[in-house]
């Protein structure tokens, strides 16, 4: 049975292939010849949420980066380094930041669980909490307020990515680069964008500002 499901994932590919190659008997040649995607997704690592699937993009289109409960953390040299290329090599236009309702790292956040290693992954989404700990326990509905601490997080995310160097670097050159953040839902397929879009530096904190050069 496991064997017949692994056997399939190959199957599946030869049949895309061929599917692919009948639209166009170039898709892959011209695929092969370089990227250009105008998006970089920083999305949630959840199975159900599946990045190119649900915007409808095609392979070259979005530059894709995910983890668990779609976390911008700026000590993290995976991220930091997509975000680069994204940014400085790809020149994206567009950084979605998407979070889901009903994210396992983020209900992981809300509870005592000890899980393992991944308690200090979340431990980032627990400092979230912290932030916005006010609002989040006057919330006296349970599923109310893991829903809010979902889009809350992704707020964070979205204004941490402002706060990187890469960012600001970015907007510092007039390059256009708008930052959104965005929650999906598992139970209807709909995305909604928070309206958290940002392009330049101004709506950060002072001290996160940098300025660069003379
Ligand atoms: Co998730």
């Amino acid at each position: 049975m496991e064997k017949a499901f692994y056997k399939s994932l190959i199957d599946n590919n030869r049949t895309w292939v061929k599917k692919r190659l009948e639209q166009d008997p170039n898709y892959f040649k011209n695929l092969a010849k370089g990227q250009r995607p105008p998006v970089l997704w920083i999305g949630c690592a959840d199975s159900r949420v599946p990045a190119n699937e649900l915007i409808g993009a095609q392979p070259g289109e979005v530059f894709v980066h995910r983890n668990i409960a779609n976390m911008v953390i700026h000590t993290d040299m995976n991220m930091l380094s997509v975000l680069d290329y994204a940014v400085n090599a790809l020149k994206v236009k567009h950084i979605i930041v998407c979070g889901h309702y009903g994210c396992g790292g983020i209900k992981a956040a809300m509870g005592n669980q000890h899980i393992g290693v991944i308690d200090n992954w979340i431990r980032h989404i627990k400092d979230t909490y912290r932030f916005h700990h006010k609002e989040l326990d006057a919330i006296t509905d349970q599923q109310k307020r893991f829903d809010r601490f979902v889009e809350i997080n992704v707020k964070e995310q979205v204004y941490d990515l402002a706060k990187t160097s890469i960012v600001q670097s970015a907007w510092k050159n007039n390059q256009e680069l708008y930052i959104h953040g965005w929650v999906y839902d598992i139970g209807t397929g709909l995305v909604d964008d928070l309206g958290i879009n940002f392009n330049n530096n101004d709506d950060l904190d002072d001290v996160y500002q940098l300025h660069f050069g003379e």
